[in-house]
């Protein structure tokens, strides 16, 4: 594991985009896996100004999302489909045909996950961007999660429900999906997500902790703000690869 330690969001932002462009560059066919929620929107910004300032195009990129809300219209505030389309997919030119998000308004949930996984596993995935729930999550992967998980239907936790106000299910990619990523990049914001952090790197992988599942892949980076890496072990930083870019 690496860590990257950032004086703030809008630095982590910065390094996060930055991370993202270099895969896009060293590779213009990159198929990445794509959060939402706020700590990605600082990420989304920077790299649609790559765009804007023709220094990134997304032409040839693919994207999967993590995860996505059921039961609800593509229309609706909740809906993660149109938070891509207002925060990241209309400010590029990324091709509507390389954007997959599970369909919120699918009619059978559970042939959704198939044909999600179908789409997958025709892919390799150079890259996943991911964002962390206070209670551990990594995308809609709650504690307990089997670590094999492929695309599954969630009931969300009372904590996941209070924290988003949103709906209580949702459909999610498995564990197993995220671990298949040649790179995995984890962004982490704010002194809310510090314990989280915390509990993910420095206590043994364990399902209560879906974000410690992270510890057994080779290649992951976070890039975290002050706040978030505030409770981490002094000891702990030293032993991994550490970046302070501030
Ligand atoms: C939701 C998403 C997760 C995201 C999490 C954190 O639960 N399903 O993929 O990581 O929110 O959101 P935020 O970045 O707003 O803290």
């Amino acid at each position: 594991m690496k860590i990257i330690i950032t004086k703030d969001y809008k630095e982590m932002s910065r390094v996060g985009a930055k991370l993202i462009a270099e895969q896009i560059l060293k590779k213009l066919n990159s198929v990445l896996i794509l959060p939402t929620g706020n700590t990605p929107v600082g990420t989304y910004k920077e790299l649609s100004n790559f765009y804007k300032k023709k220094k990134l195009s997304f032409r040839n990129t693919t994207t999967f999302n993590l995860d996505e809300y059921l039961g609800i219209s593509r229309k609706s505030p909740f809906s993660y489909y149109r938070f891509m389309q207002d925060n990241f997919f209309t400010q590029i030119d990324i091709l509507a045909e390389n954007i997959n998000i599970p369909n919120c308004e699918a009619v059978s949930p559970e042939e959704e996950c198939k044909s999600y996984d179908y789409l997958i596993d025709k892919k390799q995935i150079d890259l996943a961007l991911l964002g962390i729930g206070q209670n551990g999550h990594i995308g809609f992967n709650e504690p307990g999660t089997d670590p094999m998980s492929k695309t599954h239907i969630v009931e969300l936790s009372r904590e996941t429900i209070a924290v988003n106000q949103g709906p209580h299910k949702a459909i999610t990619m498995g564990i197993s999906t995220i671990l298949s990523a040649k790179k995995i990049v984890l962004l982490a914001s704010g002194k809310n997500k510090a314990q989280t952090i915390k509990e993910a790197i420095e206590e043994e992988v364990s399902r209560n902790c879906p974000a410690s599942y992270l510890q057994s892949h080779r290649d992951v980076i976070l890039v975290l703000d002050k706040d978030a890496a505030s409770l981490l072990d002094k000891k702990v930083i030293e032993n991994l690869e550490y970046h302070n870019v501030f």
